[in-house]
C-alpha cells in the first residue's frame, strides 16, 4: 500500500477556520481532506440501529487508503467538536461489530490539529487523542494548536506548522 495521509476535518462549518488550516497543511503535504460535516454520521447507538449512515463506509475508505490520520478539530468548549467526538465514539462500532476494519487501524499513525480563537490551548485537550491512539494501537505523532488572526495564518504560526509537518 502507498503511504498516504488524510486530514479528517471535524468543524461545524466546512469552510471555516479549521478548513483554512487544513488546506494550508494540505498544500504542504498533499494529504487529502475528509470533511466530516459533509457526512451523515449519527451519535453512537448501543443497538447499532445507525448502520445505514455514512460512518462504516467512510471508515473502510480510511483504513484501506491511508496510513497517517490527522484529526483537525476546532476547539468548542475546551474540547474537540461534537462532530469529531461522534466520529471517535463510532470507532466503537469497529471494535464491536466490524472488528476487521477496527484492527486495520493498528500500526497507523495519528496526529491532531486544534483550531481555537485563543492562542492558548487548555491542559488536557490532547489527552483523548493520545489515549485513543494508544488504545487503538496507533502511533501518536503529536499535535499543533492553531488560531487565526483576521482569518490569516500568521508568519509565526506558519513556521510552527511547517515544523509539525516535518514530523508527519
Ligand atoms: C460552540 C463554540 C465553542 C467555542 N469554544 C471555544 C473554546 O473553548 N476555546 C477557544 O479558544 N475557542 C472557542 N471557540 C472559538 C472557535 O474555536 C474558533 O472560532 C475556531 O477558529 C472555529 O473554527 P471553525 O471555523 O472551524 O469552527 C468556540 C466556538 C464555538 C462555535
Amino acid at each position: 500500500m502507498h503511504q498516504r495521509g488524510v486530514i479528517i476535518q471535524g468543524s461545524s462549518r466546512s469552510e471555516g477556520n479549521t478548513n483554512i488550516i487544513s488546506k494550508y497543511i494540505q498544500e504542504k503535504t498533499g494529504f487529502d481532506i475528509i470533511d466530516l460535516k459533509s457526512k451523515n454520521i449519527s451519535s453512537f447507538d448501543y443497538d447499532f440501529n445507525n448502520q445505514g449512515d455514512d460512518f462504516m463506509p467512510l471508515m473502510r475508505e480510511i483504513v484501506d487508503n491511508y496510513d497517517t490520520l490527522i484529526f483537525a478539530t476546532p476547539v468548542y468548549w475546551y474540547s474537540m467538536s461534537g462532530i469529531m467526538k461522534n466520529f471517535f465514539d463510532r470507532i466503537s462500532d469497529c471494535l464491536k461489530i466490524e472488528k476487521d476494519t477496527g484492527r486495520k487501524l493498528r500500526g497507523k499513525s495519528m496526529g491532531m490539529i486544534s483550531c481555537g480563537s485563543d492562542s492558548e490551548l487548555k491542559e488536557g485537550f490532547e489527552m483523548s487523542f493520545i489515549e485513543s491512539a494508544n488504545y487503538l494501537g496507533m502511533h501518536y505523532l503529536g499535535s499543533i494548536h492553531t488560531w487565526l488572526e483576521n482569518e490569516q495564518v500568521s508568519d509565526s504560526l506558519q513556521k510552527e506548522i511547517n515544523t509539525f509537518i516535518k514530523k508527519l
